[in-house]
């Protein structure tokens, strides 16, 4: 906590007229493709973006300029020509295990958007893959507490240091999309803290971010906005967050919701839309008119917001950053290389088929637009890139994200990209529209590389696993015309892969960003080692998740839905070592073109944040015959209380053909205990705990033992 910031949020405050207090307490949402109308509470000349809150110049006070940034400066509709940087999504940042390029790529958002005087970033999204439909999970960093609070506190710490402000998202439990404004999100509170709360946990604590949004969702029986038990009881209780909580755009149905924890309501017109009424401030002046609003609390709230601004420096922006947009193409290049992962390779990648007959190389390019681009996901988080698209196509749907669905394409053709890199090879390219017409050019050619793409986004969940309009029956067409087929994906989650083993390689490349199509091809062709690591588990078919059905899933936009996160913290590889299945691709499994070995692994219980903890030590060694980079983790596989796995830590390490570094790994405390909610603390349990070091969840190269001495500690 910031105490200077704190006391002079104070002396500010005290200055407000209550008229001036109020005005804090909303954002109005500027137009866009889906408002159309001026609020005529956004003076002129204010750059449009997804919240506006006025400012108080006669004390110092900017306006609050809101925009998403989970990828990158969002702009469709809003401002006119605008363009910005479009990282991969944050599924494929996640995928980096690199905590290194988290911070760059919120530093990157940061000087974007302050650029374009935008200073508070809806960035920072860290709900856990709980649900390989979840729609949004593009926008999100793993299924892994420890991964997730890690690179999420990086992202957030790039942008504050810009003097941005960043929010985290969504608290807490928006782990699905279907039916999200009516989503009763259940689950045990002890298991919530050991899960997605310890997201949140870690990353706020890290990174002090300046305000915390909250789900569209409910939170056992309460929406997450109203939630008392999250947001005084554990956030700003528990945890002493001193900055302030914003309702996600139209997620405020009562102004009751001030009484519970809530600070400020985004995106008016979005809850009038919703709830057919302004149902905050207005309703909140009555409340303080006939004293059931007391004073002290519209005070907190404000205080909490002008903390925020002192704490993070909106208030002192001196001049404008020079926008170096080469370096920051760099960001999302870099990004995509390490982010890609090669889930299987056998002996195909790099692209090393001899050509048949002795001409250029053949290479069949199908499907995906890979003769364009590569694809987003749909939603807020959309970033027009420097050049604008290189094709968008409405999808559509019901609800009111309808509008936001579609189908955008970054303009880094990996057709083009693959050309480049492979100047004397034959590139032909098919569309992919019939399976027929696909294996016609597959089987005339030396190798077949088809794109599988998906358009997920906000506001809908995946129906299944498969990829849509018939994309796998072409891959099944062309496996069966060539026996050469490598499969890129382009997706936002898992997919099932009933053709899998007929072809030769496949290469998760998520959504990969403004330069995906250089990122793909350099992989295929081998100018970059590829690196990335799964940050959740792909499974062999949904029977094997928690939820095989999704409830309320096909059901109308509207219909009250509750989900029962019965599997608790057990969350993607959790869940399958509790259930003992074998998943189609392990969480942290991804190959390289080197081999990487493990030796020396030494465990020693020292004093970690003052108290018992763990420190692993271990060497790796690149033993095969190129660079590359390594991400080795530390798992525990069982304590005293019985089998529990969880990943304790991690680390990347880029080395040449045969160097070796030592790796120190201090484990968190946090993820060798349990929560126990009626102490409100947590419990170390005294005795032997076993710790294994792999290259996946899964694939364990060491062993060792550490015992610790039983503890209670934390809130
Ligand atoms: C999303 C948020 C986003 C907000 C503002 C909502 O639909 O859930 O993540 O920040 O819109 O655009």
């Amino acid at each position: 906590m910031n105490s200077e910031a704190m006391e002079r949020a104070r002396e500010v405050e005290a200055q407000l007229t209550d008229e001036e207090r109020f005005s804090l307490l909303i954002s109005v949402m500027g137009t866009n493709a889906t408002l159309t109308e001026k609020d005529p509470r956004i003076p002129d000349g204010v750059p449009m973006s997804a919240g506006y809150t006025p400012g108080i110049p006669r004390l110092g006070i900017p306006a609050l300029l809101m925009s998403d940034a989970s990828l990158g400066v969002t702009n469709p509709g809003y401002r006119e020509g605008d363009t910005a940087t479009a990282l991969p999504a944050s599924i494929a940042l996640g995928a980096t295990f690199n905590p290194e390029l988290a911070r760059m790529s919120g530093q990157m958002v940061g000087r974007e958007a302050r650029s374009k005087g935008l200073n508070v970033q809806l960035a920072g999204g860290l709900n856990l893959h709980r649900d390989p439909r979840n729609g949004r999970n593009f926008e999100y960093l793993s299924e892994d507490p420890w991964l997730t609070g890690v690179l999420g506190a990086e992202s957030v710490r790039g942008i504050q240091g810009e003097q941005v402000i960043s929010t985290v998202k969504h608290f807490s439990l928006n782990c699905n999309e279907t039916n999200r404004h009516w989503l009763d999100a259940v689950i045990d509170p002890a298991a919530h803290r050991e899960s997605d709360l310890l997201a949140f946990e870690i990353a706020i604590e890290r990174a002090q971010p300046g305000s915390v949004m909250t789900g569209y969702n409910k939170v056992n029986g309460t929406y997450a906005g109203g939630n008392k038990t999250l947001l005084q009881g554990i956030l700003k209780g528990a945890w002493g967050f001193p900055g302030w909580v914003m309702s996600d755009w139209g997620a405020t149905p009562s102004w009751d919701f001030a009484l519970q924890g809530q600070d400020q309501e985004s995106g008016v017109q979005i809850d009038v839309m919703m709830w057919g009424k302004e149902p905050f401030t207005a309703p909140l002046r009555e409340a303080y008119a006939a004293g059931e609003f007391p004073k002290e609390r519209l005070s907190e709230m404000v205080q909490r917001i002008l903390y925020a601004i002192f704490d993070v420096g909106i208030d002192c922006w001196e001049g404008t950053p020079d926008i170096d947009l080469t370096a920051h193409a760099d960001i999302a290049l870099e990004t995509a290389r390490q982010g890609i992962v090669l889930l299987k390779n056998e002996g195909v990648l790099p692209l090393a088929v001899p050509s048949a007959g002795g001409g250029p190389l053949k290479i069949a390019v199908i499907g995906g637009h890979a003769q364009l681009g590569v694809p987003i996901g749909a939603g807020s988080s959309a970033v027009v890139p420097p050049g604008g698209y290189a094709e968008s196509h409405t999808i559509g749907g019901p609800g009111i994200m309808g509008s936001m669905r579609n189908l955008y394409l970054l303009p880094s053709s990996p057709l083009a990209e693959l050309q480049k890199l492979l100047p004397d090879a034959a590139i032909e390219y098919d569309p992919g529209m019939s399976p027929a017409e696909a294996a016609l050019l597959a089987r005339r050619s030396d190798v077949a590389i088809v794109f599988g793409v998906r358009v997920e986004g906000e506001g809908y969940d995946n129906a299944d696993l498969s990829l849509p309009w018939g994309q796998d029956a072409v891959i099944e067409a062309v496996a069966d015309a060539n026996p050469n087929t490598v499969v890129v994906l382009e997706t936002g989650n898992p997919v099932a892969m009933p053709w899998l083993a007929k072809v030769r390689a496949v290469l998760a490349a998520w959504y990969p960003g403004q330069c995906g199509g250089q990122a793909i091809a350099e992989i295929l062709t081998g100018v970059t080692n590829p690196s990335g690591k799964l940050p959740l588990t792909f499974p062999n078919g949904l029977d094997q998740t928690p939820r095989p059905e999704l409830p309320g899933l096909g059901t109308p936009w509207g219909t009250p839905t509750t989900v029962n996160y019965n599997e608790g913290s057990d969350v993607g590889y959790r869940w399958f070592a509790k259930t003992g299945q074998q998943p189609l691709f392990r969480f942290g499994h991804g190959l390289s073109y080197t081999r990487f070995e493990y030796a020396d692994l030494t465990v020693s219980d020292v004093a970690v944040q003052g108290r018992d903890g763990v420190r692993a030590e271990l060497t790796v060694t690149n033993t095969g015959p190129r660079r590359g980079a390594d991400v080795p983790q530390l798992y525990v596989l069982e304590g005293p209380a019985g089998p529990g796995m969880r990943l304790l830590g991690f680390e990347r390490v880029d080395l040449g053909p045969g160097e070796s570094r030592t790796v120190s790994l201090e484990v968190d405390p946090r993820l060798l205990a349990s929560y126990d909610t009626d102490r409100g603390q947590w419990h170390t349990a005294g005795g032997s705990y076993r710790l294994v070091l792999g290259h996946s969840a899964g694939d364990f190269t060491l062993e060792a033992d550490v015992s610790l001495t039983e503890a209670w500690f934390g809130r």
